[in-house]
């Protein structure tokens, strides 16, 4: 069996900037409640004319490439996570595929919500663990913006969620380190806790003008629900992480977990005993960006020089499905 690594990171977010200040503007909000509710200040929406989730992720990948020293013509599979591809089919990992002039290798696309750059890279570090594959491209990118209902009524959501990319670039490791382990876990019961309805193949139209004006081409959030069982498989993914490999909180250099939202950050970090510095948030800045999340702050913690070799990175994810999620690895 070989063992991969994290070779290197990268990440892209939209150009477009909106605070909570602006949020007040167009719906029932304040940036205190934001703040104190998320610790969300701003996030980025993506342009129109210019970003999908292919071509941010297409972005973020050639920082991680670049970061990796590695040739784009390396790159043998590509694991693309989102929820909000750019087409209804097919995934947006063929086309970024496409844009990085890939032609022939495969390319997966995962839906697993918040958790989904996870489940990507436990999939990339399987198929390099059997020698199936050396080099592989994981992305974490979405556009949320155009699905969230940015009236008073959808705000419980609306000023939570946005849009960014970030790619990890995952190779055979040649010096013992890279990957320990990884969990992953999902409960169905909880499907509609956390969901967009339409457009869904189930119903008799797939998509009508009515639907589009209606809630459920939205967002649907039970924002009570989804924190009380977040705050309790964070802890329970990462201690099982540990557990495994005979490790304990103590050993963590740096907790990434998926910036759902700064209040779960600061609860598990305070359940885990992690002092402040070793738990890595950067919410405040973009909001949940889903699949993207994990991989945007693994990137600014890089940069950041928070990331060092040798050290023990753990992530962790919960998010829609209920699915929640651990990586652990020594940098
Ligand atoms: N601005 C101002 N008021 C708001 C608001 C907003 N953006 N969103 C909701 N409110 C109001 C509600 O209408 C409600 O008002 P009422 O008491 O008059 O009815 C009040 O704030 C409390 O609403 P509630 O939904 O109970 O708030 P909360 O304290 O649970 O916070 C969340 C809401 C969404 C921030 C919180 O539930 C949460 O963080 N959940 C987890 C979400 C998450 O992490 N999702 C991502 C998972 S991957």
């Amino acid at each position: 069996m070989y063992k991969s690594k994290i070779a290197g990171v990268g990440h892209y977010v939209p150009e477009k900037v909106v605070t909570n200040k602006d949020l007040e503007e167009i719906m029932d909000t304040t940036n205190e409640w934001i703040v104190e509710r998320t610790g969300i200040e701003q996030r980025r929406w993506f342009d129109p004319d210019k970003d999908t989730v292919a071509n941010m992720g297409t972005r973020a990948a050639r920082q991680a490439l670049e970061r990796a020293q590695t040739d784009v013509n390396e790159i043998d599979f590509i694991v693309f996570a989102t929820i909000t591809p750019d087409y209804f089919f097919p995934g947006s990992g063929v086309l970024m595929q496409r844009e990085l002039g890939l032609q022939g290798i495969g390319a997966l696309d995962i839906r697993n919500a918040c958790s989904g750059f996870i489940y990507a890279l436990s999939t990339a570090d399987q198929f390099i663990k059997t020698g199936m594959y050396k080099c592989i491209l994981v992305i974490g990118a979405e556009i949320q913006s155009s699905a969230l209902d940015k009236s008073t009524e959808g705000r419980s959501s609306s000023v939570i969620f946005a849009d960014g990319a970030g790619a990890a670039i995952v190779k055979r490791s040649e010096n013992g380190a890279g990957i320990l382990s990884t969990h992953l876990h999902a409960d169905g019961d909880f499907a509609e806790e956390l969901y967009v309805k339409d457009p869904g193949s189930s119903r008799k139209t797939r998509l009508s003008q009515e639907l589009i004006d209606g809630p459920t081409f939205n967002l649907t959030m039970n924002g009570n629900t989804v924190f009380k069982h977040a705050v309790v498989r964070f802890s329970e993914v990462i201690n099982e992480a540990l557990k495994q490999n005979n490790l304990s909180a103590e050993d963590i250099d740096l907790l990434i977990p998926h910036q759902a939202n700064l209040r779960i950050s600061n609860f598990v970090q305070k359940q885990m005993k992690l002092p402040e510095d070793k738990v890595f948030n950067n919410i405040m800045h973009y909001g949940n960006t889903t699949a993207a999340s994990i991989p945007i702050a693994m990137s600014e913690a890089w940069e950041a020089g928070k990331i060092k070799d040798g050290d023990l990175i753990c992530m962790a994810a919960f998010g829609s499905g209920f699915t929640w999620a651990s990586a652990l690895m020594v940098w």
